[in-house]
């Protein structure tokens, strides 16, 4: 069976092919990054109509590099939400389109639901049940994943997400868009005990993350030392932050895997390319006998191959999307399957 990934619901128009669940004949992501870096953030006008401009290019070279027709398509699978609804129509109404045209059958695919799977991309493969850390600029949940079409939320942020904290401070220290990348680059060269952010660790037990509190410690350390005059040492104030955002989400996820008695962690989403995450997570997995599942860099931030692979699932099931349905903007747990 070949299905036709379609994802549009940020800054990156993307379309892959995948055969079954188990090869991917192509992906084709085209990022905006430069286009929104200026502003420091995603402008959802720009984004929108830069999705229109690349849709068509994006599709016909996945088409092209899988070496198919839209002949040979049995379904697609498109990102139906969470994300900017501007975008998110983008790629929905071109899939319905097709699907219209065509007269072939499409499912709409929940973004988080492509995350929690994206880690059957790689090549080491975890077994069910999983806790999943799905964290990126949008959300950072943890998930309880039970099989591919079963999801239990088990906590998420109640402010900021991971990614959101990285690019707000990469904007408040002036090191631009997107800030995820940048701040783990600069990190690099800093200690990350040199100054002591605080960790919301919220009520005992909860999964739940709150960032927000960070991101002001972060600015208020900033403006004492320009108040007093003092030079700001970027790559510790950005390893001391990195460090307090990775803790709190390797350190969940663990009492989240005791607590469920679960031995596999997968990380998801743009932050698990973080190189500090995905180290911590494999170090304290390694202490307290969990394995950890990394997905390969290019599978952790968005991408159409794992919208392609939830919806092959969706599409096994039975799952077929009719004409009238709208894209949505917000997680919402019943959505996801
Ligand atoms: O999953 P993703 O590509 O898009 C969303 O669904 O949001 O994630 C993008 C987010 C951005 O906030 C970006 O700063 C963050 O992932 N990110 C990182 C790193 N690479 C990307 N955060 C921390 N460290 C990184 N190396
Ligand atoms: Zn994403």
């Amino acid at each position: 069976m070949l299905i036709l990934g379609i994802e549009s619901s940020c800054d990156e128009t993307a379309a892959a092919v995948l055969r079954d669940d188990t090869e991917l004949l192509s992906s084709v992501v085209n990022s905006q990054i430069e286009i929104h870096s200026k502003y420091g953030g995603v402008v959802p006008e720009l984004a929108s109509r830069h999705h229109m401009e690349a849709i068509y290019p994006v599709v016909k070279k996945a088409l092209t590099m899988a070496d198919v027709t839209l002949d040979d398509i049995d379904c697609l699978a498109v990102t139906r939400g969470p994300g900017l609804v501007g975008c998110l129509l983008v790629g929905y109404s071109f899939a319905k389109a097709i699907s219209m045209v065509r007269k072939i059958p499409y499912v709409g695919v929940d973004h988080m639901a492509g995350h929690l799977l994206s880690i059957f991309l790689s090549d080491r493969k975890p077994t069910f049940p999983y806790i999943s850390l799905a964290a990126s600029g949008g959300h950072s949940s943890i998930f309880l994943v039970k099989d591919q079409l079963q999801y239990q939320l088990l906590g998420r942020t109640r402010d900021d997400a991971a990614g959101e904290a990285f690019d707000k401070v990469a904007k408040l220290l002036g090191l631009g868009y997107p800030g995820g990348p940048i701040i783990s680059e600069v990190s690099a060269q800093g200690d990350p005990n040199a100054i002591s952010f605080p960790r919301a660790w919220l009520e005992p037990e909860s999964f739940d993350f709150s960032f927000s509190g960070l991101k002001t410690a972060v600015a208020n350390y900033v403006n004492q030392k320009k108040t007093k005059g003092e030079d700001l040492k970027l790559p510790d104030i950005c390893a001391s932050f990195q460090e307090a955002v990775v803790e709190v989400l390797v350190e969940k996820s663990l009492l989240a895997a005791k607590m469920y008695n679960i031995s596999n962690i997968v990380l998801a989403g743009g932050v698990a390319s973080n190189p500090r995450l995905r180290s911590l997570m494999k170090s304290r997995g390694e202490e307290e006998d969990i394995f950890t599942y990394l997905p390969s860099m290019e599978h952790c931030t968005d991408n159409a191959a794992m919208i392609a692979l939830a919806g092959y699932h969706l599409f096994k099931s039975g799952k077929r999307d009719t004409y009238d349905l709208d894209v949505y903007s917000r997680m919402d747990v019943a959505n996801l399957t």
